[in-house]
């Protein structure tokens, strides 16, 4: 008899040092479904995955997979047995081509050796079937991040896997890439693949779901058919009630013009073209933009972090150097990086370091020693304010979740204090309550007198939480304007206006 489901996961339970992570929960996962997984961050997602795929060794409970126990020891246990994972963080070999990589620990071999030409030839195969137009034996620290977000995908899906994990594969895709993905779970689903997704965003939870499983604090909370859910409803399973407002009043009044931006323009391509504006004192100004308009790399260029062609910032109307990060941070500026798990993370040291380390110098004492007391003070306030789930500020910040991860960088920014935060993307990854106050946090700093630039892929956060919006489009400023008389049409236009037709987003 066939079995009704593909991956049945029973009552499992995980701890780590004592702290109950996973309490009871089960799931059931249908052949041919999505199957989503929901819930703030720090809820277990994660955690459940790495049980299942053999990172972890669950404390209780049991997994069945079409209808046999198993309890894979390790991930390729898990991959030899049918079930593959794509992970929250890219975990890949960035030095090898990504033949390499996709066939490490696999290698076909002829008479005893590695068949190159066998390798070769399976991966064309394999990304010609998937739509991906990469060449397999470039080097991964040649590709974009979302470029080797697409290789780990194709690598997942070359294991003919019974269920496939994916956990917040779309954090770093670009709009293409994403509507490739999608075309990619069809193929998968109509195989009878268990497809099993993670994501924060509610528009690809409504369009890719069969069924939303909710996990709130490491409890099962509920499963319920898509059609039976509405956005309001799954906020309310993830978080125990209804978040009333989606954003936080807008109190901050933008003052007299803070910091210019003259005739900005990069050297290295993708190029920003002589970008002009003002940024005003407490206003928050947002940044749109199509994937690839050089909305990143504007903000690089005003932190020292890209090289400028020409281009100067003035702060109060005196000109001032940020042509490089130190110099930017010693004039009061801070980066919120897009790529914040790539580029801002010390994984094996803990919060209290990953916290303070922008703003050593403010610890030092008159005698030069750092100050441990305000620099525990300070991270036990962020921790607090922020909400940042973690047991102790001691904790690895490896053992926190992706999202709680997120808000240890934002924090630390944000504790050097700066006049002029540029932030990149700031709400990637956060759950919606958290969203909420981050929001908060950003709109508290204006009303204070800082003003800041952010840069945002989601519309409806750009046009609730800033004051004016500027438009990119294909390296060009095309426009600005008022949040309170624009509209999302024509936000679209201007982003539109430079658009070369020739010039397709890169896959
Ligand atoms: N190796 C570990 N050691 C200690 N604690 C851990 C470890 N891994 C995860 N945790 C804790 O388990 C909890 C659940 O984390 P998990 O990564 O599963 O959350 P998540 O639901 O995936 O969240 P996100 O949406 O942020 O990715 C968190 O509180 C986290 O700090
Ligand atoms: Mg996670």
């Amino acid at each position: 008899m066939q079995n009704e489901f593909v991956l049945q996961i029973k009552d499992v339970c995980k701890s780590f040092s004592g702290v109950t992570v996973l309490q009871n929960v089960s799931l059931n996962i249908r052949p041919g479904t999505v199957h989503s997984l929901m819930g703030e961050n720090g809820a277990g997602k994660s955690t459940l995955m790495k049980c299942l795929f053999g990172i972890y060794r669950q404390d209780a409970g049991e997994f069945h997979l079409q209808g046999q126990q198993y309890n894979f020891t390790d991930p390729k246990h898990a991959l030899e047995n049918g079930v593959s994972m794509v992970h929250q963080e890219l975990n890949q070999v960035t030095k090898r081509t990504i033949i390499d990589n996709i066939w490490l620990g696999r290698y076909p071999t002829k008479r005893g050796f590695v068949d190159e030409k066998k390798m070769f030839k399976d991966t064309n195969e394999l990304f010609q079937r998937l739509n991906i137009h990469l060449d397999p034996r470039t080097r991964l620290d040649k590709l974009s991040v979302s470029q080797r977000q697409m290789v780990e995908i194709a690598k997942a899906v070359s294991y003919d896997a019974k269920v496939i994990v994916l956990d917040e594969p779309t954090s770093s895709l670009t709009e293409n890439e994403v509507n490739l993905l999608f075309d990619i779970i069809k193929v998968l689903k109509s195989a009878g693949v268990g497809v099993i997704y993670i994501s924060h965003k509610m528009d690809e939870i409504f369009e890719i779901s069969d069924e939303v499983t909710i996990l709130r604090d490491g409890q099962y909370i509920g499963t319920e058919h898509i059609d039976n859910l509405t956005m309001d409803k799954i906020v309310n399973m993830m978080v125990g009630r209804d978040l009333e407002e989606r954003f936080p009043p807008r109190v901050n009044i933008p003052g007299d013009v803070h910091m210019s931006i003259k005739n900005l323009t990069t050297k290295f391509p993708p190029v920003v073209h002589n970008v002009n504006f003002d940024l005003r004192r407490g206003e928050i100004l947002g940044v749109a933009g199509l994937v690839g308009a050089g909305r990143t790399e504007m903000l690089e260029a005003i932190f020292g972090t890209r090289t400028k062609l020409s281009g100067e910032v003035y702060i109060d109307g005196s000109l001032i150097d940020n042509s490089t990060p130190h110099k930017a941070i010693n004039n009061h500026f801070a980066l919120l990086t897009e790529e914040r798990r790539e580029t801002g993370i010390y994984p094996v040291a803990d919060i209290t370091f990953n916290s303070t380390i922008a703003n050593v110098e403010a610890y030092k004492n008159r005698v030069h020693w750092l100050s441990d007391s305000k620099m525990k003070h300070d991270t036990d306030t962020q921790i607090k304010n922020m909400r940042i789930k973690t047991p102790h500020r001691r904790e690895k910040i490896r053992a926190l979740s992706g999202g709680n991860q997120q808000k240890v960088i934002i924090g630390r920014w944000l504790l050097t204090n700066p006049d002029i935060l540029l932030l990149d993307e700031p709400t990637r990854g956060i759950d919606v309550g958290a969203k909420f106050e981050i929001y908060q946090l950003i709109i508290n700093l204006a009303k204070s007198g800082k003003s800041v630039i952010m840069v945002s892929s989601e519309m409806p956060e750009l046009l609730g939480v800033t004051n004016r919006i500027l438009v990119m489009s294909n390296g060009y400023m095309s426009g600005i304007v008022d949040t309170e008389k624009t509209t999302q049409a024509e936000i679209f236009t201007l982003a539109t206006k430079y658009l070369n037709n020739n010039k397709e987003v890169e896959v």
